[in-house]
């Protein structure tokens, strides 16, 4: 049997991985700015990670939601303090597009509505509703495709207020990342959020915050829309909640109330997904990882912004974007094949940094060098 081909991959095989590292097969070290996609939030093979998934894994690995979890009840807690919303419930599921699908269901079984407002160069998932509700007509399928969804221009005050006005009573929720990964590392302005929260409780509208790519403390703040001083109804989570083990989850807010069977999942919430997302708590909490996102992130900005052939650098902690002009288009290439520096990317020629929240400041240092030396190369070319 061969692989469905749907992804152009790089042809490295990765076989260890430590920290802000990993290892080819061939024993080769690169540095990890990628995090397999904004997923390595604590580092990889974290010590304590391994070892609370090792010793789960020896007891019980998984059961259903069928019966009691304490384990769901610690992480909940955890989750609560750790976020500073410890009156919200949580729902645990196994990825971001599942978290997403769940968020607007839920709104509208909440509100009865059918109208989702969204934003240009969005991306909240694959699945049905969360890709409809994603700016790519590509990826949406015919079967996918709905009137239901609303798109407006990102951060655009006046135009959300304008189809507040219009249909401001069919309008079920608005779902926005705090800051746009796969569209570029785009920030939303705090008073944009801040517009969103007003407009959701003047029309009885659901306030849905995709941090499934910015959360989790990568923009330094547990949520990217904490900066904006609001709080949304349901917070959407994937990526870095379980260091690479697949666990996502939503957190509700208290005013919106659950009944028998509305949501469910047979994986959600597993034994061995809470031990994985028990452990990333932990070391957030432990390591001060949300301060040293926020502290990393902004040498690394500033550094960058000192390049005067980089533009438009950008970004929150550690969610760092800048535009590439055409001259140094093979960038990304060369800090891969000649530095060994793995970096995300966004089309057309945007370089997203997405590191382990624990990034060194001499880790960032290697990756401006690279960044130099490469401009001097193709300058002198
Ligand atoms: C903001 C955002 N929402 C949702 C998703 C979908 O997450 P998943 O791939 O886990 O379904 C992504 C993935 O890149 C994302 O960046």
């Amino acid at each position: 049997m061969k692989l469905f081909d749907v992804y152009p991959i790089n042809n490295i095989v990765i076989d260890k991985a430590k920290g802000s590292y990993v290892w080819d097969d061939k024993g080769e070290q690169y540095l990890d700015l990628y995090g397999g996609h904004a997923v390595i939030s604590i580092g990889h093979t974290h010590p304590h990670y391994v070892e609370r998934l090792t010793n789960q894994l020896n007891k019980v690995g998984f059961y259903s939601n069928s019966v009691k979890m304490p384990l769901q009840d610690e992480l909940a807690e955890k989750l609560g303090k750790l976020s500073g919303k410890p009156d919200y419930q949580l729902f645990l599921i196994s990825s971001g597009a599942e978290a997403n699908e769940n968020a607007l269901k839920l709104a509208s079984f909440h509100n009865g509505r059918k109208k989702i407002i969204a934003f240009k160069k969005s991306f909240h998932g694959r699945t049905s509703l969360a890709v409809a509700a994603t700016d790519n007509p590509a990826i949406v399928a015919p079967v996918n495709q709905t009137s239901n969804v609303i798109f407006l221009p990102f951060n655009d005050v006046a135009a959300l207020e304008a189809c507040f006005k219009e249909q401001g009573n069919e309008i079920s929720s608005v779902i926005i990342e705090g800051i746009q990964g796969v569209g570029g590392i785009n920030v939303a302005s705090e008073s944009f959020l801040q517009a969103i929260r007003r407009l959701c409780d003047q029309y009885g509208a659901v306030y849905i915050a995709d941090s499934v790519q910015c959360g989790y403390g990568r923009s330094g703040q547990f949520f990217s829309h904490d900066y904006a001083g609001v709080n949304a109804d349901i917070y959407t989570m994937a990526k870095g909640m379980g260091n690479g083990f697949p666990v996502a989850g939503i957190i509700i807010a208290p005013h919106l109330q659950a009944r028998h069977g509305m949501l469910g999942t047979t994986f959600g919430g597993n034994h061995l997904a809470c031990a994985a997302a028990l452990a990333v708590v932990e070391v957030i909490e432990k390591e001060n990882l949300l301060q040293n996102a926020a502290e990393v992130g902004q040498y690394l900005m500033d550094e960058l912004k000192k390049i005067p052939q980089l533009q438009n650098v950008r970004g929150r902690g550690l969610m760092i974007g800048f535009d590439v002009p055409e001259q140094f288009k093979d960038l990304r290439k060369n800090l891969l094949w000649k530095h060994k520096i793995f970096t995300g990317e966004a089309k057309p020629n945007v370089i997203r940094l997405l590191p382990s929240l624990a990034l060194r400041k001499k880790d960032a240092d290697q990756l401006l060098e690279a960044i130099k030396e490469e401009i001097e190369v193709s300058i002198e070319a």
